[in-house]
């Protein structure tokens, strides 16, 4: 039986089963991408809405990419320009889109739990492209399978998310994956920029970024949300870069770190521009692999939506 999943809503409650074969299928996909094959008739029949009401670059651009590729029927929403700016609610939006018989919404929202809130009110399958603080799964599946193609599996990988874990839909995402996988999942941070109830997490934290490196097979270095930052956190930025950066030392250090960035990237900030193009980084086959990931997920999903249409 292939994988078929009704939503991708969180992280939380993916098992080690499901995502081994969510990456079974992602590897596929990646391999027959690699050697040119530019279509597959997956998705044929199936409609699919890219709603974006916060910024994005790679996720919008790889969701729309996975789409087309799979042959899906694809329309995108552009927020700025619907009657969201009208005060219309998140609901009639959808329930309007709906109602143009769409089968799968992506969707980035600026509220945490909005896409739990549809999965329970509207019609069509939801699939979640970040929402506000809270969760960004596809960005975890491609982060754990990045890491997957390199070192084989994730059992007893040492992994250290760095940070703004405060305001990180992909922290929150990526620690239920890794931990799912068997990697030892440890947080980096200013305690600032720590969510309070860290210690429900699970997770190892460090205070300092050398500590961090050398405990670290692999870090994850996540992005200052600037967008986020409205009190205060961090007393200058110099600081953060000088106490919790990634720089060239400590690729060195520890010749054998694999690193990772969901980007944008603020270069010179949580780390030096150096590290982002290192032959340690992996920033750019993550963004290579976050194409299969979506396309696995949409394959998964389509698979319901068949299976439920019969
Ligand atoms: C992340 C996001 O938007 O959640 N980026 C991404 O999806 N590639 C991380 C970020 O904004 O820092």
């Amino acid at each position: 039986m292939p994988l078929a999943l009704p939503h991708l809503t969180t992280a939380h409650g993916l098992t080690r089963t499901t995502i081994l074969e969510l990456f079974q299928s992602a590897e596929e996909y990646y391999t027959r991408l690699r050697i040119g094959t530019k279509r597959f008739d997956v998705l044929q029949g199936i409609s699919v809405v890219l709603a974006f009401f916060e910024n994005s670059t790679r996720t919008r651009m790889s969701f729309e990419i996975a789409a087309k590729r799979l042959s899906a029927e694809i329309t995108g929403f552009q927020a700025s320009a619907s009657s969201v700016n009208k005060g219309e609610t998140l609901l009639d939006t959808i329930r309007n889109i709906e109602a143009m018989h769409v089968d799968v919404l992506v969707m980035r929202h600026s509220s945490s739990g909005a896409h739990e809130f549809l999965r329970r009110h509207a019609g069509c399958r939801i699939v979640n492209a970040g929402d506000g603080q809270h969760e960004h799964p596809t960005q975890a599946l491609l982060d754990a399978f990045t890491l997957t193609r390199k070192f084989g599996h994730l059992e007893g990988l040492k992994y250290c998310l760095v940070g703004d874990i405060l305001h990180s839909r992909v922290a929150r995402s990526n620690i239920p994956i890794f931990k799912a996988l068997g990697a030892e999942v440890a947080v980096c941070a200013p305690g600032t920029l720590l969510p309070k109830d860290i210690a429900s997490f699970g997770v190892k934290t460090f205070s300092d970024i050398d500590t961090a490196v050398a405990w670290a097979d692999a870090m994850n270095v996540l992005r200052i949300q600037f967008e986020r930052q409205d009190q205060g956190l961090i007393p200058t930025i110099r600081e953060y870069t000088e106490w919790f950066g990634v720089k060239d030392h400590h690729l060195r250090l520890k010749p054998n770190i694999a690193i990772l960035h969901p980007g944008p990237i603020n270069r010179g900030i949580e780390l030096e521009a150096i590290v982002a193009d290192a032959a340690q980084s992996l920033i750019l086959p993550q963004v290579e692999h976050g194409v299969a990931i979506r396309m696995a997920v949409l394959t998964a999903l389509a698979n319901d939506i068949r299976a439920t249409r019969h």
